[in-house]
Formats: structure tokens, sequence, C-alpha cells
């Protein structure tokens, strides 16, 4: 099924593709090639809508905590709005303080996508980003495929190349809630488990130090799942720098995630060959969303999964650097049971 999803303010028009398989159904819209909706049967076998959204393309434009958007070039943040490649020395356009988060103002997720191909279990948009687009090198055509499996999965595939070696690290930002998107006060409640020895601390702009510490013995540790709430407020530094959960952990197995809620029997994996996943609780959420439904702090958690953020500055992490005529293509897929 194929719908208009409102216009854009230069009269294009917007849309919204649903695909469905098994039991589960997921929209996804040309606006910041964005998950819109994702349906997901509880224990008892009525559907939710799990996933926070907007109700047309304007919400999305205005790009308000990022919601379901796909994020490129670069996912998260780079420290001073600029980097070195090849001896060249690249800037973008600072947009939190002197750094630039999610690659700046124009982001990928505020952008129309053009469609390639909608099937009923699967669509793929693409987006050609021009040679310097955000300050980064190379013409770069980018796609992001969504597709249901027969499981009901749902897999994020993203390929990418560039005429010049450059950056390439996309995440897709939505936010989960179990309980679903209406149920603002439930998210906190899940549970989570995230078998990541380690996570990257940041000094209070939320660019990571270098440091790989430990989770053992700090509220860090998800190893064993527990109500993401639970440490949220103790009193460890790395909460209080980032006002809550909102780090990155090594991808140290698959799933590198796994998130539930008791109560609807709903339980969420997450698989990525990404070397890491940045687990956001929603500390500054504070957004209008889908039919009338407002979402506040922490009403619904990221699981973003990519390169560590601000890795371009740390050759000792995996880099985000595709060379010239190279293929990216990574991969990230949510499995659920009920
Ligand atoms: C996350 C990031 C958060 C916040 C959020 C957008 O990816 O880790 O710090 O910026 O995006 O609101």
């Amino acid at each position: 099924m194929k719908e208009s999803f409102g216009h854009l303010p230069t009269g294009e028009e917007c849309f919204l593709y649903t695909i469905s398989c098994g039991a589960v159904t997921a929209c996804v819209t040309d606006c910041g090639a964005s998950l819109v909706k994702l349906l997901v049967p509880d224990s008892r076998g009525r559907l939710d809508d799990i996933v926070l959204g907007y109700d047309s393309c304007e919400g999305y434009l205005s790009g308000d905590g990022y919601i379901g958007g796909t994020i490129g070039r670069s996912a998260n943040r780079i420290k001073g709005s600029g980097f070195v490649l090849g001896g060249k020395t690249y800037s973008m356009t600072p947009n939190e303080g002197p750094n630039n988060l999610h690659s700046g103002p124009d982001s990928y997720n505020t952008r129309l996508w053009k469609l390639i191909s909608h099937t009923g279990d699967a669509v793929t948009l693409e987006l050609r980003s021009p040679d310097g687009d955000q300050g980064f090198p190379g013409n770069a055509l980018i796609r992001v495929t969504y597709r249901l499996d027969a499981s009901g999965a749902l897999h994020l595939i993203y390929d990418a190349v560039s005429d010049r070696d450059t950056v390439f690290n996309l995440t897709n930002h939505s936010y989960f809630n179990l309980a679903g998107h209406r149920r603002t006060d439930r998210a906190m409640d899940q549970l989570l488990s995230l078998p990541g020895r380690f996570f990257t601390p940041a000094d209070a702009q939320g660019i990571p130090t270098g440091e790989k510490r430990s989770v053992e013995g700090t509220p860090m540790d998800f190893r064993t799942p527990k109500p993401i709430g639970r440490d949220i407020a103790e009193d460890y530094e790395p909460l209080h720098l980032q006002g809550g959960y909102d780090h990155n952990w090594e991808v140290f197995c698959n799933p590198c995630a796994q998130l539930s809620d008791p109560e609807s029997g709903r339980t969420m994996s997450v698989s990525t060959d990404c070397p890491g996943i940045q687990f956001y609780a929603g500390n500054f959420l504070n957004a209008d969303g889908k039919e009338g439904v407002h979402y506040g702090k922490r009403s619904g958690i990221a699981l973003e999964t990519q390169f560590y953020p601000d890795s371009i500055h740390h050759p000792e992490w995996p880099q985000p650097i595709t060379g010239a005529g190279t293929q990216y293509h990574t991969e990230t897929v949510y499995r659920f049971t009920w």
C-alpha cells in the first residue's frame, strides 16, 4: 500500500509505504527514509505500534528528536565539526556547541529520498549526496532497504558507494516502546540486556574521551536483563554527564541488545554487523507525535547500531571510512517474539 504523507515546502509530495510479512507490518516514508509505524502483536495477538513517530512529513521535517529517521552520512557526534582524511581537512556545520551531531542541520532524515522499489514485504529508498554535502568528500549514492522476513523480523540494509574516500556511518534513529507508542510512561519499566562488556564514556558534550570502560559493577551493566529505569538515577558520573543513558556499547556478540516488555509479552532483539550500539534513553525527548501523543522525557528508547561516536578521531577504533568505489554495506535486524 502507498498513501500520501503530506507535502514538502517545495510542493513535492511525500508518501508512506506499507510492508507486511507474517504478523508484522511496517510503514516507511520517503521523507528521511524514516520508519513511521511498526505493528507487532502482543501475547494475546493484539497489534500495537511500537515505534514513536509523526502523522505526516511535517513532523519529520522538523527533525525533532530524529525520530525514526535514517541518519547519515555520519551518525552521532564529530568533535570540533571537522576531520582529516587523506591529508585534507574537512569542515562541517557545528550544530551542538562546537561539535557536529548526526551530520548537521541538513541531515539525511529531513530529506526526500527517491523510491527505488516497493513490494509487499520490502521498500528501498535512495539518496544522492553530492561531493561536499554536509562537508563530506565524494559524490555518494546511498540506499536503505527495509525488509520484513517470514518470521516478522525487520531488516535494515544500508548500501552506499562514493567516488572519493569518504565517511559512511549510517544508522536508524527509531525510538521503541514495546508497550505501544501511546504508553509513554511504560518505556522505563521494560527490560533491557546489552551483552557488551564495555562502553565508551563521553565528556559533558557527549564526545567520547577515548576510554573503553568495563561495565562491571556500574549502572551500565546490562549483561543481565534489568528494567531500564532501575539504575538510571544512580550517582555515577557518566550518567550525570549525559543526563541518563546515552552511550555507545561495544557489539560483543549478537544479538547485541534485547528489549522485553513483560506486560505485553513482546520482546525485540537487535543483531548487526556494526561495531557499536548507542543506547539513548530519550532523556531529552520532547515532541508532539502520532495520534496526538506527546513524547516526553524517556517515553521511548533508541538502539542505534553504528561505528563508535567520533571514531574518525580515534584511529584505534574501527574506522567509518569507505574507499572510493568500494561498497559500504551493513545490516541490522530487529527480531520480535510475543
Ligand atoms: C542520539 C544521541 C543523543 C541525542 C539524540 C537526538 O543519537 O546519542 O545524545 O542527541 O540522538 O536527540
